[in-house]
């Protein structure tokens, strides 16, 4: 494993040690996460955690949590969340984050504010004084409205392209396409996210303002333990 990955595992236990048995618990995506779930399932093997629901935030999460023994739910039977364990792609000093790396920021943010705490996982490279400096935003398209957002995101400044994988625009669970906006250092996040939430085509965007309530961040010094004021 390398050494990032030995810090993503990290900060993957240090949050799935705040769950308790009988906790309804969001699962994000991403290889982060994909540490908390097997972290979650060594618990449930040995019988520390018992009654536990996963809510997934992907289709891929899903996935992996089936192989792995997670109990499984959906926001129909379980609405209100006890605590979400997700990754994001970017932290800056307020808590504030760019996620959507992995594609999945609509459910990621349903979760996230279905639930009473959001604990963010992440390796000190996440860390950003102002979120867009090292990561372009995620902004999640219907097909339809591709072209008219790709020129109403250049109009605030972005340069703007297309998730693709080899040449293929890339789906989001609920079949949409990603619109990756690279805004450089973003001084008003919680001002853009309301321009952004305003479009009818854009179905949702990755930033995440005022819903991570505490974030581990792994680094060389060990496990760093930042909780949003107020
Ligand atoms: C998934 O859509 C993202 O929001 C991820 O949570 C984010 O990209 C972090 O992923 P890693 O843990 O793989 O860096």
């Amino acid at each position: 494993m390398s050494r990032q990955d030995d810090l993503k595992q990290m900060a993957a236990a240090a949050a799935v040690d705040r769950l308790q048995s009988g906790m309804v618990v969001g699962l994000g995506t991403g290889s982060t996460t994909r540490f908390a779930l097997e972290r979650i399932a060594e618990l449930i093997r040995a019988g520390r955690l018992e009654r536990i629901i996963g809510i997934p935030s992907s289709i891929q999460t899903e996935t992996a949590a089936r192989e792995l023994g997670i109990p499984l739910s959906g926001l129909e039977a379980h609405a209100v969340i006890d605590i979400t364990i997700d990754g994001a792609d970017e932290v800056d000093p307020d808590l504030n984050l760019i996620k959507g790396g992995g594609g999945a920021l609509l459910r990621e943010k349903v979760l996230a504010q279905a639930s009473r705490r959001n604990i963010i996982i992440v390796d000190a490279s996440k860390l950003s004084e102002r979120l867009g400096t090292r990561w372009a935003l995620p902004v999640e398209v219907v097909p339809f409205a591709r072209a008219a957002e790709e020129r109403f995101l250049a109009s605030l400044g972005a340069a703007v392209a297309l998730r693709t994988r080899n040449s293929i625009p890339v789906l989001t669970d609920q079949g949409n396409l990603l619109l990756d906006a690279r805004f450089g250092p973003i001084t008003e996040p919680g001002r853009l996210a309301a321009q952004l939430s305003g479009r009818a085509g854009i179905v949702e965007h990755g930033l995440f303002v005022g819903l991570a309530h505490e974030v581990f961040v792994a680094g060389a010094e060990g496990i760093r333990h930042l909780q949003r004021n107020g």
